[in-house]
């Protein structure tokens, strides 16, 4: 949806150029201005599609950057390849909006407490991306049978390399949306704010009574909190602990 939002934003600040452009109302020889030009347009846009902050950036620098790679003559294969490294990184983003977002592994050492502390010998994480937590967690707690999941290419292929070590760790390429839950007493996720209500939904629906649900740093809309537990990391990120009822 972001991306689509973005795409409109450059196309109509392009098609405004070029309207501009036609009307002669600025100097033909004004090629930089009218990059400069486009460039804030699209960041206006932007602000009125109602995107994040961080978009602007984005907007600023897309078409004088691809500007400057023409004119520098790059072969297109480069950005061939590289278009095809970020989609199977961020796989996620393009298919669902949950970007690939890393744990500190603060998080891993108060997620391997509450597993202790809930004697749970099977954990269950949704949305591995490159096993952080995964493998943390399957070096600190070898007693505990670990299923990961991801949907990513690249960062469940990474994931993989780095479970081979663990006999307790086992990481799995599959879509956490098309799984079952039902046999899972713990999991911990780190996803987005756009799939918390849908999650909330397939854990209530799924979990048995009395499982635990930690979320990293979202929570689920309108549901109540067992605990809340501030990780002392440099986010301050904070675990959403919700008992299935
Ligand atoms: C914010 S990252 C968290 C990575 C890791 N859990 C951590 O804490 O470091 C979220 C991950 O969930 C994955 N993901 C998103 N939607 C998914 C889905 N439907 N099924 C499986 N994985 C998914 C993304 O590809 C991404 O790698």
């Amino acid at each position: 949806m972001e991306l689509l939002k973005s795409a409109t934003c450059q196309l109509l600040s392009c098609g405004l150029l070029y309207v501009l452009w036609l009307t002669r109302l600025f100097p033909s020889e004004g090629f930089w201005s009218y990059l400069i030009i486009q460039s804030f347009v699209a960041a206006a846009f932007s602000r009125m599609a109602k995107q994040d902050i961080w978009w602007i950036p984005i907007h600023l620098l897309f078409v004088p950057s691809l500007t400057l790679m023409i004119a520098l003559q790059i072969p297109s294969w480069i950005f061939l390849l590289s278009f095809i490294g970020l989609l199977l990184i961020y796989w996620g983003t393009f298919t669902g909006d949950v970007p690939l977002f890393l744990s500190s592994p603060e998080v891993a050492n108060e997620v391997a407490v509450l597993l202790s502390r809930e004697k749970s010998d099977t954990c269950l994480e949704l949305g591995a991306g490159t096993g952080t937590i995964a493998v943390a967690l399957a070096k600190l707690l070898p007693q505990v049978r670990i299923k990961a999941v991801e949907r990513a290419p690249l960062p469940w292929l990474v994931a993989l390399i780095r479970s081979r070590k663990f006999v307790n760790l086992r990481m799995c390429y599959q879509d956490l949306f098309k799984m079952n839950l039902d046999q899972h007493k713990f999991a911990f996720a780190f996803l987005s704010p756009v799939v918390m209500e849908k999650i909330g939904e397939k854990i209530r629906a799924e979990m048995p009574q009395g499982s635990l649900f930690v979320s990293s740093s979202f929570i689920i809309p309108e549901w109540e909190e067992e605990q809340v537990i501030t990780v002392n990391d440099k986010r301050k990120t904070r675990l959403y602990c919700y008992r299935i009822k």
